[in-house]
């Protein structure tokens, strides 16, 4: 089982949005998904209420009781399990980035929120979790939401890393 967290410190920045997208689109092409909505605000339980399907299960949880429901979640034959995590340092953000395979930090391209998800950086270094090419674990910013009109940045911008 592949586990996928969406962490970013910066509200608003997608992780609900994309976590949902994600789900969908690898149900589609045979995964059997669970999605775990960490966050309090329950964005993606009410997504499953409004779907009104159960193809895509979704559960909430918090951060004491993830590393059981994975291991359930596996022997159930889940082959990717999802984590969407509120938007706040806490016990659920950091068992999460513990949990996950891969740590996805979606942000708008813009510098305030660039600067916010330099946080989450940090948060992933301390864990060890960080673009560490050699482990299992590994971590990725996601540009999300670009500039419908103008020219998109096509790098980060500097000091943003
Ligand atoms: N790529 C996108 N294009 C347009 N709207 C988006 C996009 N990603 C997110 N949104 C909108 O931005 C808002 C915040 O997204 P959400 O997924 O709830 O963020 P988060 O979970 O990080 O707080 C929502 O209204 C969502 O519909
Ligand atoms: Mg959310």
């Amino acid at each position: 089982m592949r586990t996928i967290a969406f962490v970013s410190e910066s509200g608003g920045s997608g992780k609900s949005t994309i976590a949902a997208s994600l789900a969908a689109a690898a149900h589609e092409t045979g995964d059997k998904v669970c999605v775990i909505d960490m966050d309090p605000q329950g964005s993606l339980m009410n997504w499953s209420t409004i779907r009104a399907s159960r193809d895509i299960g979704v559960i909430a949880c918090g951060g004491a009781r993830l590393p059981a429901l994975l291991v359930s979640l596996e022997g159930m034959g889940v082959t990717l399990a999802i984590l969407d995590v509120p938007g706040a340092e806490g016990e659920a953000s950091t068992a999460a980035m513990r949990a996950a395979d891969l740590n996805i930090a979606p942000s708008r391209p813009s510098l305030f929120d660039l600067r916010a998800s330099a946080r989450t950086r940090t948060a992933l270094e301390e864990i060890g979790a960080y673009m560490t090419s050699c482990s299992c674990s590994i971590s990725a910013r996601l540009a999300n939401r670009p500039p419908t009109s103008g020219t998109a940045p096509r790098r980060w911008p500097r000091g943003a890393n």
